[in-house]
């Protein structure tokens, strides 16, 4: 795709400011400017990386071949209204707004037939908002919609799909309609049902709930002010999914009431199914170094025909980073700026075998020696880089079935995961890595290699942030005096 001469995000929060990250990233303009409200967000937006320069006026997008509005919903209509006049012949608006129809349609009625403009949504987003949580990867791997009216320009289309293919996004194409049907469904009802659930418990109650509560609740906390908009908005789309929700609400109070517990647990049933059939399984496998996570893990993903994904060799590859740059590793705000611009990446191969790309470059190897192992803690320790691990980690096994291994796999990243805790004897682990070393090539005694892991658990285990633990609803194994193949027999038991 040709190169854009400049692009302007209006409203660098989350969405925006990932978006110029990504778009700076691949060097899809030679100028990315960002509008925001507040001097702050601007500049912190230069800081990270996200925009090259900015303004708190509208009227700066002039030039601009193609303009993002990522404000709220409710401000996405009347940007663009106000930007009209300063756009050149041809220029091009896409937006990242949760609800279409109404925008789409409202556009539609002041849109000048030298401008276009396409709908768009990515279904990408996190609880966090603001530039703080910006990342330039927020995107890949994702669903953006975007939608087709009669009004819709062709070519123009195209140039947005294209947009969003080089951002590493995928599109489908959709009427208005249907994609406001399909939001309130999947996204607009669920924060609903949170909100009233949460409104609707006695708050003398609530000093007792438990996870289940919590795990259906936790987005009850989301934006008012941006709910609303979403609500006016999507009018028509939330009010039929909702009409369908209490029909299924009174269907289960009278089975309940008539104690009509064959048709109830039929209910249960069918909802169980439904899931399974849409959602993809995790085995999440955690455990000190040299407890067998790896091997185990490998041949498990192997016999299930799952994909393996070494959570360790991300934050190594990082390490690898920091280390050839020469980067303090005592200098947090570098190694997190630097790992905002790292790009990770897995190629999932067949019975297990993965390889890991770091900005493109095949790391396997290098990130296992002596020197990366020492070090990774520096790195493994910092909250924000964890938060970025963390995000990736979901969204590298969006959409497949997977046996995760790591630290925090059960206890922060897949918590509906099936989880498993592998351990065994220091003196067992101090054996493994010494063969694993001799097999790299590289020297150390057995008095030595034991010291070191001992540091490592306790570096993993104390530190604050996502420590090594055993989570109580994870199955434990000792594996000293196991070999692969009884370790893998259990956790198949287990399943
Ligand atoms: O599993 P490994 O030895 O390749 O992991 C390398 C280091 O990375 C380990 O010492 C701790 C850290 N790590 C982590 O903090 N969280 C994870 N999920 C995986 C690894």
């Amino acid at each position: 795709m040709k190169k854009f001469n400049k692009i302007s995000i209006i409203g660098t929060g989350l969405i925006g400011g990932s978006l110029g990250l990504a778009i700076k990233q691949k060097g899809m303009a030679k100028e990315v400017f960002g509008i925001a409200k507040h001097q702050e967000t601007i500049k912190e937006a230069i800081e990270i990386g996200a925009i090259d320069k900015g303004s708190l006026r509208l009227k700066d997008v002039e030039k601009s071949e193609l303009i993002i509005v990522c404000t709220p919903v409710g401000e996405i209509v009347s940007t663009i209204q106000k930007i009209i006049p300063f756009l050149d012949q041809s220029c091009l608006i896409t937006d990242v707004g949760s609800t279409k129809e109404e925008i789409v349609k409202e556009v539609n009625k002041f849109l000048p037939p030298h401008i276009h403009f396409v709908g768009g949504h990515p279904l990408a987003g996190s609880e966090k908002r603001g530039i703080k949580a910006a990342q330039a990867n927020l995107f890949e791997g994702s669903l953006a919609f975007l939608t087709k009216s009669k009004q819709t320009n062709q070519d123009a289309l195209n140039k947005i799909k294209q947009f969003w293919k080089e951002i590493g996004t995928r599109t489908k194409v959709i009427s208005t309609d249907k994609h406001d049907k399909i939001v309130a469904a999947i996204s607009h009802l669920p924060h609903i049902v949170a909100v009233s659930l949460t409104n609707s418990v006695q708050s003398e109650h609530l000093k007792y709930a438990a996870k289940s509560w919590k795990d259906l609740t936790r987005i009850a906390s989301s934006d008012a002010l941006l709910w609303k908009d979403i609500c006016l908005s999507n009018k028509k789309g939330i009010v039929e999914s909702l009409e369908r929700l209490i029909e299924h609400l009174v269907i289960m109070k009278d089975l309940v009431a008539k104690e009509d517990l064959q048709k109830l647990a039929n209910q249960f049933r069918r909802a169980r199914q439904k899931k399974l059939r849409y959602e993809k399984i995790v085995i999440a496998i955690d455990g000190p170094a040299g407890a067998g996570k790896s091997v185990v893990g490998k041949r498990l993903a192997d016999k299930l025909d799952f994909v393996y994904l070494d959570t360790g060799a991300m934050y190594r590859a990082i390490t690898l980073k920091a280390i050839r740059k020469g980067i303090n590793l005592n200098d947090k705000n570098l190694l997190i700026k630097m790992c905002r611009q790292t790009k990770i990446d897995f190629i999932f191969k067949k019975r297990g075998q993965v390889v890991l790309l770091l900005d493109g470059e095949d790391v396997h190897k290098e990130i296992r020696k002596g020197e990366v192992t020492k070090k990774v803690f520096y790195l493994a320790k910092l909250p924000e880089i964890r938060e970025r691990m963390v995000d990736l980690q979901r969204k590298l096994s969006r959409g497949k079935n997977i046996v995760a291994e790591g630290r925090d796999m059960g206890s922060v990243v897949f918590p509906q995961a099936k989880k498993f805790y592998l351990d065994a004897s220091l003196k067992e682990r101090t054996e493994r890595r010494y063969k694993q070393l001799l097999v790299q090539e590289e020297k150390a005694s057995l008095e030595e290699i034991k010291k070191d892991i001992r540091v490592r658990d306790k570096k993993d285990s104390k530190r604050k942030t996502a420590p090594l633990k055993r989570v109580e609803d994870a199955f434990y194994i000792d594996t000293t005096k196991m070999g692969i193949e009884e370790v893998v027999k259990r956790i198949l038991a287990r399943l």
